[in-house]
């Protein structure tokens, strides 16, 4: 007869203790009974970079990393991609449903209203150097935001709550835009709420003054462009517990303020290991210089001394199912803006790595990351940008997350424990006087 435990003998002492499985899981805490004696702090599992660790029970993001599924509340990642624009999807994750007619166009129009950012946001804007980096500057100014809605700090508040998600997922974009524009140098070009979310973002941070070269041409008549940013949006809204993630819910579960927590998200986001692999991509392929010079490459990477940024993935041990889709907007993108050279060489690495030995073996596949920064670009992107471009989408996410955290009664604050190997107690040494003085 079976039954939902694990028996474990303790070969230090020959106790067996017989610990509940529940969800294909066992407690730590429940590992704190094996112990040597009576003395003994009790068993603890060791888990760097929580390889095999779940920290949370969660109803929102369900990955299945083998089979290369990703679905948000339930619905498929390529169905949302086609059917539903990010700001459904923003709401689904956070109200866990998609929004009826009716409720759409409230939330349309709440995230329209909350678009703009108090112009002290911008005092702080003009305290960044002129070539700050664009993340640099939107986690600091998301951060910045704590201070102007102090009543934040309510996070036990559901309304209160609420109105900050309205803000967060309004206001980052504007955040971004002007970010962006700082670092141009070129005026900030307020939101204009007649257009959709992609529209807007597009419109802030290219629209009016600057050089025709810099600007995509007319977007506002080209709905592919901001439908394909849309779409990257939505592939981008959730990804269950990874780097940032985890991030926002160990901060979250201090019950610091949402913003401050987006904020530390955001930091994680950056890394290049995480979001800004986006932007590692696209300086590997102009590294990589031409399809001819692919193959030493790739001859590179596998002898350790370079990485491929945009492969591999801590979750997906096949084919990223968003990169799939990216690649098919990269076309419709192509169509209007040209094409982009380097996405042959993108093409060449992608064909020859999924034929060599070393990337079959260690199941690397092209991630999220990829194919998007091509996309950025050909739309007008800098590379700074390509962070920042995951970080709005992702806000949803991170705040839908964070707030399953808060109202979970399971939870705690998020303190892990270590394995001290340093010195043992030592009396510090009496001060060597100096010649001199002696
Ligand atoms: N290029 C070359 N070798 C790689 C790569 C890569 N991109 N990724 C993993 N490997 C090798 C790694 O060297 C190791 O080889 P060995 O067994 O010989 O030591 C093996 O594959 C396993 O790698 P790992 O580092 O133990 O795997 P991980 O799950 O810790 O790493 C990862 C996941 C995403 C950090 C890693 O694949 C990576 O650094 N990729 C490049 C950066 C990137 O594209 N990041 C974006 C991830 S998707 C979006 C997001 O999460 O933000």
């Amino acid at each position: 007869m079976s039954k939902d435990t694990l028996s474990i003998t303790d070969n230090r002492t020959g106790v067996t203790y017989e610990i509940p499985v529940e969800s294909g899981t066992i407690r730590a805490m429940d590992l704190r009974a094996i112990k040597t004696s009576e003395k003994d702090f009790g068993l603890m599992s060791y888990d760097p970079g929580y390889m095999n660790t779940a920290s949370c029970k969660s109803r929102i993001t369900f990955t299945d990393g083998d089979k290369g599924i990703l679905r948000y509340r339930g619905y498929p990642i390529e169905q949302l991609a086609s059917k539903s624009t990010f700001l459904e999807v923003a709401y689904l994750l956070y109200f866990g449903k998609l929004p009826s007619a009716e409720e759409a166009i409230r939330w349309d129009h709440g995230i329209r209203y909350h678009t703009m950012i108090h112009e002290g946001i911008k005092q702080f804007l003009n305290g960044f150097r002129y070539d700050a980096h664009p993340m640099g500057i939107l986690v600091s100014t998301v951060a910045a935001l704590a201070t102007f809605y102090p009543e934040s700090k309510k996070v036990f508040d559901a309304e209160t709550r609420r109105i900050q998600f309205f803000r967060l997922v309004a206001k980052m974009p504007t955040l971004a835009a002007f970010a962006y524009r700082h670092r141009m140098g070129m005026p900030y070009i307020y939101p204009e709420n007649t257009l959709s979310y992609a529209e807007n973002f597009l419109n802030m941070t290219f629209h009016g003054s600057e050089p025709t070269a810099l600007r995509p041409p007319d977007f506002e008549h080209d709905p592919v462009l901001a439908r394909a940013l849309d779409t990257l949006f939505v592939l981008h809204a959730d990804h269950e517990q990874n780097c940032s993630t985890s991030s926002i819910r160990m901060v979250g579960s201090a019950q610091t303020d949402p913003y401050t927590a987006v904020s530390a998200a955001g930091a994680a986001l950056y890394g290049p290991l995480h979001g800004g692999a986006n932007e590692a991509v696209l300086r590997m392929l102009r590294e990589v210089g031409s399809v001819e010079k692919v193959p030493a490459y790739v001859k590179q990477v596998k002898a350790g001394e370079k990485k491929l940024f945009g492969f591999g993935h801590r979750v997906y041990k096949s084919y990223d199912p968003r990169a799939r889709i990216i690649k098919k907007c990269a076309d419709q993108v192509f169509e209007v803006m040209g094409r982009n050279g380097l996405i042959d060489i993108a093409t060449e690495l992608e064909r020859i790595a999924l034929e060599d030995d070393y990337f079959i073996q260690r199941k690397l596949y092209p991630n999220v990351d990829f194919y998007s920064g091509l996309i950025y670009e050909a739309i007008g992107f800098p590379a700074e940008m390509f962070p920042v471009l995951f970080a709005i989408p992702r806000t949803p996410g991170w705040y839908s997350q964070w707030q399953e955290h808060l109202t979970d009664p399971e939870q705690k604050l998020a303190r892990p424990r270590q394995i001290y190997l340093g010195e043992e107690a030592r009396d510090v040494p009496a001060p060597e006087l100096p010649e001199l003085v002696k």
